[in-house]
């Protein structure tokens, strides 16, 4: 491949200073985020083969009323929009209810449905089959099917622990659990329940052997006589799970994890801390106990989640991974993106903080002292858990939210000062002033690869008032469902951190798993499916970089600047939002040469959103995301655009587009106080889209109902947005240099680590130089992970994006190596060096 390409060369050498000491790395920089997403749990970690085993996948989140095929949230304010957003999702129930079953008759008659038992098997689980079996010819059965999630892996020779509840007054006949093969329908393993008497609800258990391996295995259940028979919480666990554990995690999966090393594990979440109302978060009290006594709830990715992975299996899974456990808990708040209803009352936050007691000591306290800790003894683990981080809420924002912070804060500090707490803000967010403590704050980043690349210096100015942990960030715009690009753009931003690790602490990717039949969310670490597992090339650009992280940071030389830096490009202007109601008028354009152009309303052309003219007036009217009008024939990247601007509703401000080809669909827009009415910043479009940003994003909120006086300078050089004859931000075109070094020292094995980005499709050539060495060792290991930018690894080819580790002979205080193109390389070289200047 090489052979093809030009070799980039830079003739200056890079150069390494072993004497110039940069920041400690954080010992616990890496580290991996879990969340109920895309089945990540379900039918994802947890070893559960059975889906919907409780039949409650119908059951509404909590809180939410069901009208009209649609389920909707309680009538409330949300706490950032102050606003009632009347939020609701469609809900089909009659579909729901069956999910991951089938009901058929092998010479039999039989109906199947999922009803509210009279007599539920537990009260936080009130639903049941309900299975009528009509008619059994001799030799026939009624068969009640679980197809697992898309599926069950089974294994020839492996066993599986099967439990279920049956209750029947009138069926006397036999009942037969089997394992079968859902693509050629042949058993692979059965066990007959014989004479037991189903009066009331009665427990079968037994373990199956699989004589087959099967990724599409399916679990049955066969009565071969007539009646009515009520069946509940069916069960099925391989005992091979990860280190054995009862009601435990798939140990192929749970190795995947054991391989990236993580030094902590976040959990619950994300965005279903939150909830969709404040009812729907997650109660991690309703993780505890029997699995079958686990009501679960729907989780705002779309499904009904078992929380049979509850907060004491998470515990006890970072006990085994030997990673201390960052415990996620709601702020008081839903999310508000969702519907965003809160408690503020001093019962209420009250509460709230007793909640968040209650888990700490869960985790941590004496059981002979406290009630949770008891629970956790009684468990099965006398002993505490590795709780260190508990973070207050997720992604929660604004006023309300520090207010609710500060007075979660201020008691759970007192009386744990041995946590590290973690605030919800990003490290620049403004309202930081008004918390004050010793806490993290958790900024999270999901973007397209220009924007990693364009921010391996993000922190270099960060504030070093509080530690911050990156606790979501991914590359996942515009690179299918995780290419290589996007890989490698994470790896230069993570060079970036590791380079600022005095104050980017921890570190982690996220989501963390999809199930392969269930995306929610664009690009996830893991793809699984019913049986195998596979790590896409960001899984190995975080293992690489966890395997290779080096005790501190020493001197490197930038290795190129030299950029492809394009001006603006000439285009037209056009105006906008992002789902927000606006007007806009007076808009008028000075062009450099001096002269005004006064644009009127008419002259505007619709290309996505509501649009409409009322006197000088051009009013957009939609809740549509990134709706535009354009100016037609006009073409510059040098002039002064001047108007006023209004927001009548919605939930952001303005989009002032310039430099937009004629279809809208490439170009740049001035974004006004967008994400959510907090800040703004210059976003280029691409293919109709924004993704990242160019410079800095800048704290800002618009008032609804109020008039602005806007002013963009577009030079080719340089846009500056002004609002009310104020400066507000400035932003040059992107310089992107797609080369990037990081260097440090690994004590432990006395080995420069020099970690190389060429995020580029040519080689790249480059020779350093190594100061402050008395003796550099020729030979030493290089781990390179390349390939084309597009490359992505699938069931197929699984490993098609791993590390490849090579020796190389030709180290030396002066040496060159050819870097493969769109690469991924570490360098690992042992030296002896005098110690550094701190
Ligand atoms: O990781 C997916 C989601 O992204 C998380 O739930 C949330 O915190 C963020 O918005």
């Amino acid at each position: 491949m090489a052979g093809s390409f030009t070799v980039m060369a830079q003739t200056e050498p890079i150069r390494i200073d072993l004497g110039q000491k940069g920041a400690v790395v954080s010992p616990n920089l890496y580290g991996i985020f879990f969340e109920e997403i895309s089945h990540a749990g379900d039918g994802g970690l947890y070893a559960e083969l059975v889906q919907n085993r409780g039949f409650e996948e119908h059951v509404l989140p909590s809180s939410m009323t069901y009208r009209d095929g649609r389920a909707w949230a309680v009538d409330a304010m949300n706490y950032e929009h102050r606003t009632n957003r009347n939020w609701n999702i469609p809900w089909n129930m009659d579909e729901k209810k069956m999910t991951g079953w089938k009901v058929s008759g092998e010479n039999a008659t039989v109906t199947g449905e999922v009803v509210e038992a009279s007599t539920p098997l537990h009260p936080n689980t009130p639903h049941a089959l309900q299975l009528n079996i009509k008619k059994v010819d001799t030799g026939g059965h009624a068969i009640l099917t679980n197809t697992g999630y898309w599926g069950m892996g089974l294994k020839a020779g492996e066993q599986y622990d099967l439990r279920c509840y049956v209750k029947s007054a009138n069926y006397k006949g036999s009942i037969t659990a089997r394992l079968t093969d859902g693509e050629t329908g042949r058993t692979l393993g059965s066990v007959d329940f014989n004479g037991k008497p189903l009066k009331d609800w009665t427990e079968l258990t037994a373990t199956l052997t699989s004589n087959g391996t099967t990724g599409k295995g399916q679990l049955q259940l066969a009565f071969d006589k007539a009646g009515t028979v009520f069946i509940d919480y069916v069960s099925l666990f391989p005992q091979a799970t990860f280190k054995g554990r009862k009601n435990g995690q798939r140990a192929n999966v749970a190795q995947m994890l054991v391989d990236l090393h993580p030094k902590f594990m976040r959990w619950p979440g994300g965005c279903i801390v939150e909830g969709a109302t404040y009812e729907n978060r997650v109660k991690w009290k309703e993780t505890l106990g029997d699995p079958m006594t686990r009501r679960g709830e729907w989780d705002v990715w779309g499904y009904r989640a078992t929380w049979g992975m509850g907060y004491h299996e998470f515990l006890q899974f970072c006990e085994d991974l030997n990673m201390d456990a960052m415990f996620v808990n709601n702020a008081g708040m839903s999310c508000s993106v969702r519907n965003g209803d809160y408690v503020s009352s001093e019962a209420d936050m009250e509460a709230v903080v007793q909640d968040f007691r209650d888990a700490i000591d869960y985790a941590l306290a004496d059981p002979t002292k406290n009630k949770w800790a008891k629970m956790r003894a009684d468990a099965g683990h006398p002993k505490p858990f590795p709780l260190k981080y508990v973070e207050i809420g997720n992604e929660n924002v604004g006023p309300e939210y520090v207010t609710h912070f500060n007075y979660i804060f201020k008691h759970l500090k007192a009386e744990y000062p041995q946590l590290t707490f973690i605030n919800t803000l990003g490290h620049t967010d403004r309202l930081l002033s008004q918390i004050p403590g010793d806490y993290m704050v958790d900024p999270h980043w999901y973007r397209d690869p220009n924007f990693f690349f364009n921010n391996n210096h993000l922190f270099d100015d960060a504030p070093r008032t509080h530690d911050i942990y990156v606790g979501e960030y991914a590359c996942n715009g515009g690179v299918g469902a995780g290419n290589l690009l996007a890989a490698i753009s994470e790896a230069a931003f993570i060079m970036g951190m590791e380079r600022n690790s005095d104050v980017v602490k921890m570190t982690s990717y996220a989501p963390l798993f999809e199930n392969e039949n269930r995306r929610d969310w664009p690009c996830n670490l893991i793809h699984i499916n019913s049986s195998e597992v596979y790590g896409r090339a960001s899984y190995y650009v975080q293992q690489m970089s966890a395997e290779n992280r080096p005790t501190y940071n020493v001197f490197v030389s930038e290795p190129s600047t030299a950029g492809d830096a394009q001006p603006f490009a000439s285009g037209t202007i056009g105006l906008g939002s992002y789902a927000t109601q606006c007007e806009y008028r007076n808009v008028k354009v000075t062009t450099a040469d001096g002269k005004t152009i006064i644009c009127q309303p008419q002259q505007f052309q619709k290309q996505r959103g509501e649009w409409s003219v009322s006197g000088d007036v051009l009013a957009q009217t939609s809740n549509e995301q990134l709706t535009l009008s354009l100016l037609p024939s006009f073409n510059s990247n040098d002039y002064t655009l001047e108007l006023q601007a209004r927001k009548t509703a919605g939930m952001e401000g303005f989009f002032i587009y310039y430099g937009m080809d004629e279809h809208g669909r490439n170009g740049y827009a001035v974004n006004i106080a967008g994400w959510n009415n907090r800040t703004s910043a210059i976003q280029p479009i691409r293919r109709g889209r924004t993704n990242d940003v160019l410079g800095s994003q800048v704290p800002q909120s618009v008032e609804t109902n109020r008039w602005y006086d806007v002013k963009v300078v577009v030079s080719p050089e340089l846009v500056t947005l002004f609002i009310d004859g104020k400066q507000i931000l400035s932003a040059k075109p992107a310089s992107q240099t797609r080369h990037f070094c990081q260097t440090g020292y690994d004590e432990t094995t006395g080995e420069l680590v020099i970690k190389v980005v060429n995020g580029t499709e040519q080689p790249y050539r480059r020779s350093f130089s190594i100061e402050g060495a008395q003796t550099v060792i020729p030979t030493g290991r290089i781990i390179t992970l390349s390939g084309n930018a597009n490359d992505e690894n699938t069931f197929e080819q699984p490993t098609k994006l791993a590390p490849q580790t090579t020796l190389f002979g030709k180290f030396d205080k002066q040496f060159t190596y050819v870097f493969a193109p769109m690469s991924y390389t570490i360098m690992r070289v042992k030296v002896a060096h005098r110690q550094g200047n701190g």
